[in-house]
């Protein structure tokens, strides 16, 4: 089932992404060549609780830390720890905040310091202009299938692949909602998309092959061929006018 938002609803999911952004803003003015990536999580959690929101990862289905934080062939769900990132590593944050009961989630990748890596630095880039792409589609009268679609287009045509085992999805009262919002798909297939939606967008792609495992800790998703992966998210609100990102 489809929950459609009010007005009122939709800003309460504003306010909770507000908070994520401004969360965002710290972890990315603190990212720099040596800082143990739990340093990232804590000074991330830190800003949320003072906000007095809470931070939504934490506990979901007993995931231990506020961000997810994905380093290089770790594709999502990449679990805090003392690992120091190093320049050039292509990192990603994944998370969401609860506010008085909405949830909001986005995603975003960096490469630290100076990239040596053409490939690599493509990959970010078309990672960000997939998102941007899918959101282009989220209108009134447009499925589903049109995000996916466009998604998978773009990054195929530029030589990479979408991860096909994690998706977008509806966002509100719960962190994952229907509809699912995979990022491969056909054209006029899938959900229709109708005013008062909520859904968050979240293109992950890698600079190899398809495929994925998880790691003995239960979380972390890795490429198969150890090539990098990077993702970017947002959550989306549909308009009568369009597209409305919450999560900046
Ligand atoms: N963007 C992630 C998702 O939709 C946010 C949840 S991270 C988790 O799955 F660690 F809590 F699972
Ligand atoms: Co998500």
């Amino acid at each position: 089932m489809i929950d459609l938002k009010t007005r009122e609803e939709v800003e309460k999911i504003r306010k909770s992404g507000r908070i994520l952004c401004a969360a965002f803003d710290i972890v990315r003015s603190n990212i720099k060549t040596g800082i143990p990536i739990i340093e990232l999580d804590r000074l991330f959690e830190e800003f949320v609780i003072k906000n007095r929101a809470v931070p939504g990862c934490k506990g979901y289905e007993e995931y231990p830390n506020a961000l997810c934080i994905s380093v290089n062939d770790e594709i999502v769900h990449g679990i805090p720890s003392g690992r120091k990132i190093m320049n050039g590593d292509v990192v990603s944050f994944d998370s969401c905040v609860l506010l008085d009961g909405w949830h909001s989630d986005s995603a975003f990748t960096v490469i630290v310091g100076q990239s040596e890596s053409e490939m690599d630095t493509r990959l970010v880039e078309v990672t960000e202009k997939a998102l941007f792409i899918g959101i282009e589609q989220a209108r009134v009268g447009n499925r589903i299938g049109d995000i996916s679609f466009s998604i998978q287009n773009y990054v195929e045509m530029n030589g990479f692949s979408v991860v096909r085992e994690y998706s977008g999805h509806g966002i509100g009262r719960k962190l994952h909602e229907d509809p699912v919002v995979p990022n491969f798909g056909r054209k006029n297939t899938g959900p229709l998309i109708k005013e008062g939606m909520c859904i968050a967008i979240e293109p992950m792609v890698c600079e190899g092959k398809s495929g994925l495992y998880i790691e003995k800790d239960g979380w972390t998703a890795k490429t198969i061929d150890g090539l990098k992966a990077a993702h970017f998210e947002h959550t989306v609100y549909v308009s009568g006018n369009g597209p409305e990102i919450l999560t900046i």
